[in-house]
């Protein structure tokens, strides 16, 4: 359903806020409990839009989920299932883990082709070479995409052509129960893999390595279940730190584990923003200069400055004074949220991969549209620095990661409201 987000923004942020588990942790550990033979609990699994897709899919696979409170508990199906269900596997990108869980499961997966993000060209090349070499063999229609497994998967020595997060951690899932021993180089570095491995290893699987770009796995014969909290998400702790960056204010990250914001802290210092860790856990982010632009940042695979956080960081970093440039350098079209940011008064130029600010510039209110997740996320944060009132349309695309985000920013004193979109 179509969701706007009113917001009347021009007010410091003040206070403290938790973060949820993160969801590019929480997507891939769902499918892998597909893998486990005996209850999975995983804790503080925020309610976001691509969760409740990700449980109608275990269900269809025939899983049993249920939420307690913060927790969802699966137990495994008695009769494994095969086919995603059509609705939930399209309206997102991670309906793709379930391939190879599915496969060691069932001996054969069917799946349209899946969606997410409009980011430019999101190709899925690299799982299914990854898995039709250890022995699987895939059809391919216009718009669905079957795979079986004749035998049980083989181990293998494979380099993966670029290091893929998704396809780091399709590979990880296959190798965890596959037939002999699995080396992964090139793979994928990002803390969300790491901990992917975390949980595979609580279930009984022997991973080495994960977090660095080789990954050694024991193939085995059967998981069993586990309690896993996720780690906490990254991509909130930057949005929140960005928004602190445009409003001014002083905001406590809470459950932040030992470093949220990785690089993105070292640009929001440069732009004017003081970062400390009062506390074990516990990260404060706080403005204490005029806003000044940072110049070039470029983003990139793990530990590089996060592709996800570039549209939150632009729309915290609209009203300062100076240049700041943003290149993507993961995916052709990030700034789709560029023309929102000229609607709300920021001066912007996004050519391709590059998304220019040019300040100082003075926002107000606006009615804007979000195109997709992170871009709808970095709207909010502009709106929230610009004086007046903005009407955010496309809000829902912003629940698929957030799954508050007004009740989390309202807990921050600023003004916001989410509703159906009448
Ligand atoms: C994951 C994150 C997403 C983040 C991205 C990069 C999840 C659920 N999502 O997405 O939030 O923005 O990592 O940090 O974890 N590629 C190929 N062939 C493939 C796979 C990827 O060409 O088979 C390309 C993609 O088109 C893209 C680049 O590799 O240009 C990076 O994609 P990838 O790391 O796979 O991102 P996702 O796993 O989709």
């Amino acid at each position: 359903m179509g969701e706007i987000l009113r917001v009347w923004g021009g007010r410091p942020l003040e206070g403290a806020v938790r973060l949820p588990s993160a969801k590019n942790s929480v997507l891939p550990i769902l499918a892998a409990a597909v893998l486990a033979d005996g209850p999975v609990v995983l804790r503080d699994v925020p309610d976001l839009a691509d969760v409740r897709a990700s449980v109608s899919i275990l269900r269809a696979l025939g899983l049993t989920v249920r939420r307690r409170g913060e927790d969802l508990h699966l137990l495994p199906a008695a009769v494994p299932g095969w086919q995603l269900p059509e609705a939930p596997a399209r309206a997102m990108r991670s309906s793709v883990f379930y391939l190879a869980p599915v496969l060691h499961r069932a001996g054969r997966v069917r799946m349209p082709l899946p969606g997410g993000c409009k980011l430019g060209p999101r190709p899925i090349d690299i799982h299914l070479d990854g898995l039709c070499r250890m022995g699987a063999q895939a059809a391919c229609g216009e718009d669905w995409l079957e795979l079986t497994a004749p035998a049980r998967l083989r181990g293998m020595d494979y380099t993966l052509r670029l290091p893929s997060v998704g396809a780091t951690e399709t590979l990880l899932m296959a190798a965890a129960l596959a037939q002999g021993d699995t080396v992964l180089r090139n793979a994928a570095r990002e803390p969300e893999v790491r901990d992917l491995a975390a949980f595979l290893n609580g279930c009984g699987a022997r991973i080495e390595g994960a977090g660095s770009p080789v990954i050694r796995v024991q193939g085995k014969t059967a998981l069993h279940g586990a309690r896993h909290r996720p780690i906490p998400d990254r991509i909130v702790a930057a949005t929140v730190a960005a928004a602190v960056a445009g409003c001014g204010g002083c905001v406590t990250l809470l459950g932040t584990g030992e470093d949220p914001l990785g690089p993105v802290a070292g640009v929001l210092e440069r732009a004017g923003c003081h970062t400390d860790r009062p506390a074990p856990e516990c990260w404060r982010v706080q403005r204490q200069d005029d806003l000044q632009g940072v110049g070039l940042v470029r983003t990139g695979v793990w530990p590089g400055f996060s592709t996800d956080a570039a549209p939150v960081v632009a729309g915290g970093l609209l009203a300062a004074r100076g240049d700041t440039v943003l290149e993507d350098t993961v995916f052709e079209d990030r700034f789709a949220c560029a023309e929102g940011f000229a609607l709300l008064g920021g001066q912007v130029c996004r050519r391709g991969r590059v998304l220019a600010v040019h300040g100082p510039a003075r926002l107000a209110g606006a009615r804007v549209r979000a195109c997709d997740l992170r871009g709808g996320a970095g709207l909010a944060v502009a709106a929230l620095t610009a004086a007046g009132a903005s009407v955010i349309e496309g809000a829902e695309y912003i629940r698929r990661g957030y799954a508050d985000l007004a009740g989390l920013f309202r807990g921050l004193g600023a003004q916001l409201q989410a509703a159906p979109q009448g």
